[in-house]
């Protein structure tokens, strides 16, 4: 059944809102399981779809994997024997299990993963983890929709380069090369929380890794790696979100379980823009209770600059803020399908190729809008409560997908976020 939120403008979000472990860490560290025989433990996982699907796809590679959402805890058995399969019907629902690439082909010596198809934020390339998967002497081919990658007799150590710093390239390079002969330097990595969080589990499996966090990791190859327990790191970008939250709303939240330290680019800019920033005991705390924030301009880049999972949020705050500012998108050619929704909104904002110029609004004015990502669709119930009147936002599906229980969340800060059915009668084209 299709839902949508009903939002009820007008609330300043007070009070406590809680994160819990990463989407992106947490599917990623379900693959990374494959790696060793036997019973891998995660703990302090979300409870939302996308971790659903990935435990079914590791269920078709011979995986024993029992998630409790209720506790946040995922156990993945993992045979000696399993596949080397991803199937495109998996893969197009999330693609995120391109990250079962780099394991299989260390485990199994083979791996078939379909390719994803292009999505709502623009095309996005595997050049760089085939590139980086032949360097470790794999031979990879694309054949009927799937991405093959072969390394019968076992992968081997190399210097690597990566042309950009690409999450999921850094990802697949990592998990493959933890088994190859010898040793890999791979230069110019992703520095991400979730790329430090990958390397600390497999440290704990028995890797030899040093420089996760920096721009050069090195590894040392092992034959053989063990099964862990191992916590998801806190969601950074759940956190950035209720930040921004707080900052949209003129509210004031702490953010318990968010780790400023990983989002020190969003909260300085939210800080120069006139929002209180407190880290506390639990966490860190966004007020804007004073008075109207000014708007900022951002460009999104890879971490530590300010992320472009967050990019849609900064639109739905420059659009209420205080001034004109624009917002440059670096990292995906097509991720500003909220600007159209947000105009439908009543938000002055342009697109000018990857830049969006906004002159905000003291108020928008509510309307039915569609949510196109998890992100998207999270920004718009937020733009939702600075609007007047009620604001339907319609691909609930999406928010699911990212962040666990958000009405409830939502509700808890004081605001009137109800989910119901979208009786919407034709399907968007
Ligand atoms: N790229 C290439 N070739 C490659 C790999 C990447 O050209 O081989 C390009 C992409 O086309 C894109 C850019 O590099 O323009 C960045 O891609 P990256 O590989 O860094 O991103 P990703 O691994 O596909 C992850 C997150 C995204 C997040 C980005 C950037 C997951 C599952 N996804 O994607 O999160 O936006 O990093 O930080 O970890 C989300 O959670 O909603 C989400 C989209």
């Amino acid at each position: 059944m299709r839902e949508r939120f009903r939002v009820v403008g007008g609330a300043h979000l007070r009070g406590e809102a809680a994160v819990v472990g990463a989407k992106n860490s947490a599917l990623k560290l379900m693959a990374v399981a494959l790696l060793a025989v036997g019973r891998t433990t995660l703990t302090n996982v979300p409870a939302i779809a996308d971790v659903t699907i990935m435990a079914e796809l590791l269920r078709r590679l011979g995986v024993d994997v029992v998630y409790d959402a209720r506790l946040g805890t995922v156990v993945l058995d993992v045979p000696e024997r399993i596949g080397h399969r991803a199937d495109y019907e998996l893969v197009r629902a999330l693609r995120a299990s391109i990250s079962v690439l780099g394991p299989l082909v260390a485990r199994v010596g083979e791996a078939d993963v379909a390719v994803p198809g292009g999505d709502a934020i623009g095309s996005r390339g595997l050049d760089l983890h085939a590139a980086g998967l032949e360097a470790l002497g794999a031979q990879v081919h694309v054949t009927h929709g799937y991405l093959v990658a072969t390394a019968p007799s076992g992968l081997r150590g190399a210097d690597i380069r990566l042309d950009f710093p690409s999450v999921g390239a850094t990802e697949n390079v990592l998990t493959a090369s933890v088994l190859a002969r010898g040793t890999t330097t791979i230069d110019n990595v992703a520095k991400e929380p979730e790329i430090v969080d990958i390397a600390d589990m497999l440290v704990s499996m028995g890797a030899r890794i040093e420089g996760a966090g920096t721009s050069r990791i090195t590894v040392h190859g092992v034959d053989a790696l063990s099964p862990t327990e191992h916590a998801v790191v806190s969601d950074r970008i759940a956190a950035g979100t209720w930040a921004f939250a707080a900052a949209a709303t003129r509210g004031d939240i702490e953010v318990v379980g968010g780790v400023a330290e990983h989002l020190r680019a969003p909260l300085a800019a939210l800080e120069d823009a006139g929002c209180q920033i407190e880290v506390t005991a639990r966490g860190f705390r966004v007020s804007a209770t004073d008075r109207r924030p000014r708007a900022f301009d951002v460009a999104t880049l890879p971490y530590p600059g300010f992320p472009t999972d967050l990019q849609p949020f900064a639109l739905t705050y420059n659009a209420v803020a205080e001034g004109s500012a624009m917002v440059t998108e670096n990292l995906f050619e097509a991720r500003f399908r909220t600007v159209q929704e947000l105009a439908r909104l009543g938000a002055d904002a342009q697109i000018d190729g990857h830049h969006v110029m906004t002159h905000g609004v003291p108020l928008l004015s509510g309307a039915p809008v569609e949510s196109s990502d998890i992100r998207s669709g999270a920004a718009l119930v937020i733009a939702g409560l600075v609007a007047e009147g009620d604001t339907l936002v319609s691909g609930v599906h999406h928010i699911d997908r990212g962040y666990p229980r958000f009405e409830e969340a939502m509700r808890a800060l004081g605001a009137d976020v109800t989910r119901e059915p979208d009786d919407a009668p034709f399907d968007e084209v």
